[in-house]
């Protein structure tokens, strides 16, 4: 495991200055500390999937949704893109950000790192070539849907998803509550804190249903030591070609248990 006490020769003092993890002087600003420390943390998950990334294609490219001021796209460029021939492409809906962004990787000469100023489902015109694989990390409710969706069109190998606030499963249920409630199992839900968190976990079971139903192998588990963070699961998905074969069927069972059916579309595709 990385700290940062621990930097690696290739990496640049000057973009941990400018994402304000560094202080003029060199030392260690401790507000930033915290996010740094978070992706390093995630970073140690998708630097193996890096290294077998770019022996498959040296070209390879990535495509990360919702990305804000692009921490991972910066680190993963710092400590492992810069080293060989892949791409970054940032997607973000907020333009001042993009430009920030576009500013400082233009004076690292980080050459190979760009950003669109889009919405994830307009980004799908918008990003040219092969895309390897997609990351999202907290992009907002069902930003993340949508950055699945761009990744099964463009039939990524990878996925790294740290889903964020998913509403629209838990905002649902809420509103089909009362026609469910003469079923025991509205229990689960009946009071509003279980409505947001089962809400919440039944949108990411689906979407790993989702994407094993596609033909993705998947490893879901806990970004462990991101202490400050609620937001804490991590789905890694590789496109092995081999659909779960009783996955759409699950989907349309959990979808009628939980008096979802309204989502059918969404997660059956
Ligand atoms: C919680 S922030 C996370 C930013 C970054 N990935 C990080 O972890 O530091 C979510 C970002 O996603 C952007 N976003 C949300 N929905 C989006 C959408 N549909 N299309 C593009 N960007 C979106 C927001 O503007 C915001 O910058």
């Amino acid at each position: 495991m990385q700290t940062l006490d621990e930097m690696k020769p290739q990496q640049s003092p000057e973009l941990l200055k400018s994402l304000h993890i560094l202080t003029r002087d060199g030392k260690i600003n401790q507000d930033s500390r915290r996010k740094l420390k978070q992706v390093y943390h995630l970073y140690n998950f998708i630097e193996p999937i890096l290294e077998k990334m770019n022996k498959e294609n040296e070209h390879y490219s990535i495509v990360d949704h919702g990305c804000g001021k692009s921490y991972l796209g910066f680190i993963l460029y710092d400590l492992f893109i810069k080293l060989n021939l892949g791409r970054v492409i940032g997607i973000e809906s907020r333009e001042e950000l993009v430009e920030n962004a576009k500013v400082l990787a233009k004076k690292l000469k980080f050459d190979r790192m760009s950003f669109i100023n889009s919405s994830i489902v307009e980004a799908e015109n918008l990003v040219p070539g092969h895309v390897d694989m997609v990351t999202a990390l907290h992009a907002c409710d069902t930003a993340t849907d949508d950055a699945i969706f761009f990744g099964l069109k463009r039939k990524v190998k990878y996925f790294f998803l740290i889903p964020c606030c998913q509403a629209e499963v838990a905002r649902l249920m809420r509103k089909n509550k009362s026609a469910s409630l003469k079923e025991p199992i509205t229990e689960l839900w009946r009071h509003p804190i279980h409505t947001r968190e089962i809400g919440s976990h039944l949108t990411n079971v689906l979407r790993c249903l989702l994407l094993e139903s596609q033909g993705y192998k998947l490893t879901v588990t806990e970004l462990v030591g991101w202490e400050h963070s609620m937001k804490n699961e991590l789905i890694i998905a590789e496109n092995v070609g081999v659909k779960k074969g009783n996955a759409q069927a699950r989907i349309l069972e959990i979808l009628r248990l939980f008096n979802l059916q309204e989502l059918e579309s969404k997660f059956i595709i």
